[in-house]
């Protein structure tokens, strides 16, 4: 009888261009969406697979077996092991494969990739660089998450889209009159001209838009009761690639900032803009406030309203994603409002260049 051995083979997909880097965190997953099932999760460009072990901890590999590349997450969670689905294969936490068919000693090419996660509920990051020398002092500052002065509601949206074009979305708020009109627009956002400043060296783009006696809008007249005229400020601050911060005032209207500001509410809208792949985007929403914080009702209202204006965007974007596709003229003409946004996509082409060069 001949007796055959063969040696596992991991093939290697090379991707030769992408338009999003890859050495940073990104939030992979809500927390709540992180338990004892299996969740399949795309992060830039790879597929991965989530789930919490006995102990409590979130847990990130390729959902991809060594084998046969039969998906993980079509296997089956036991105890703290993914077995998968196709020919039984065992892998553990550390993505360590610990058994296989008819085989004692198992090489450890056999091993699947375990991605750094740090989770800060509520959200879960994952490092998608290097998975050995993960940069913890890159992880996004959330503290609003988690403080008692501060309530947070969040969620997230699935985006038929680049992420690139979200971000454009984001760093002009003037879309906010028109497409969000009875939710957070009013004439003045689109009115009221924006100061933009690019930090190159931290790769940090502000841009501010304070609006001085305008009308409040149903979204902050119902959560905090204020009324027209308000003083209301959108001060942003975009980290390329993932993370952006709205810091949102709104007081009665000449009432300046002093000491704890107390007259004012303040809310911290937050986006986690993650790309799944060069076509698809995850939208990781938060919103947090410093007023009404025990009021489930507020709670509520501001969720759906968020949700709401966050669907508003997803459908104006993948319109123009799917528009894109089909049409061979890519010509678009920018305005003033579009500075913050143009100084977006020269920073994201950079850091995807440096890694690919
Ligand atoms: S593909 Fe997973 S065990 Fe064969
Ligand atoms: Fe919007």
């Amino acid at each position: 009888m001949t007796t055959m051995t063969t040696k596992p083979i991991r093939e290697t997909a090379v991707h030769l261009s992408r338009t999003y880097p890859k050495a940073h965190w990104y939030v992979i997953a809500s927390s709540d969406e992180v338990g004892r099932s299996l969740l399949p999760r795309t992060v830039a460009g790879e597929h991965l697979v989530l789930f919490r072990t006995e102990a409590g901890e979130a847990v990130a590999m390729a959902d991809r077996c060594s084998h046969r590349r039969y998906p993980l997450s079509a296997g089956e969670l036991i105890g703290d092991e993914i077995q998968c689905g196709y020919h039984g294969l065992r892998f553990d936490s550390c993505g360590t494969c610990t058994w296989a068919p008819g085989q004692d000693r198992i090489p450890s090419r056999a091993d699947v990739t375990v991605r750094p996660l740090v989770e800060k509920a509520p959200w879960v990051f994952v490092w998608m660089g290097d998975p050995g020398q993960p940069d913890h002092s890159a992880i996004p500052d959330v503290p609003w998450f988690g403080d008692e002065r501060w309530a947070t509601v969040n969620g997230m949206e699935p985006l038929d889209a680049p992420y690139g074009l979200l971000i454009d979305n984001l760093l002009d708020l003037s879309h906010e009159t028109f497409l969000h009109a009875g939710y957070i627009g009013t004439p003045e956002v689109a009115e009221t001209p924006i100061e933009t400043n690019v930090d190159d060296y931290e790769e940090v783009i502000y841009v501010s838009r304070h609006m001085e006696s305008v009308e409040c809008p149903p979204f902050y007249r119902e959560s905090t009761g204020l009324e027209t005229p308000i003083d209301r400020w959108q001060d942003i601050e975009y980290h390329p690639p993932g993370f952006y911060l709205l810091h949102v005032r709104v007081a009665p209207a000449g009432v300046a900032p002093d000491g704890d500001d107390e007259q004012a509410a303040h809310v911290k809208v937050l986006y986690a803009i993650t790309p799944a792949d060069d076509d698809a985007t995850l939208d990781f929403w938060a919103v947090a406030r410093d007023f009404a914080i025990d009021d489930p009702e507020v709670d509520e209202f501001i969720h759906r309203m968020n949700r709401d204006v966050v669907l508003q965007d997803v459908d104006c974007l993948n319109l123009i994603h799917e528009r894109s596709r089909t049409e061979l003229d890519d010509t678009e003409v920018s305005f003033k409002i579009d500075t913050g946004g143009l100084a977006g996509r020269r920073m994201l082409r950079d850091q995807t260049a440096r890694e690919l060069h």
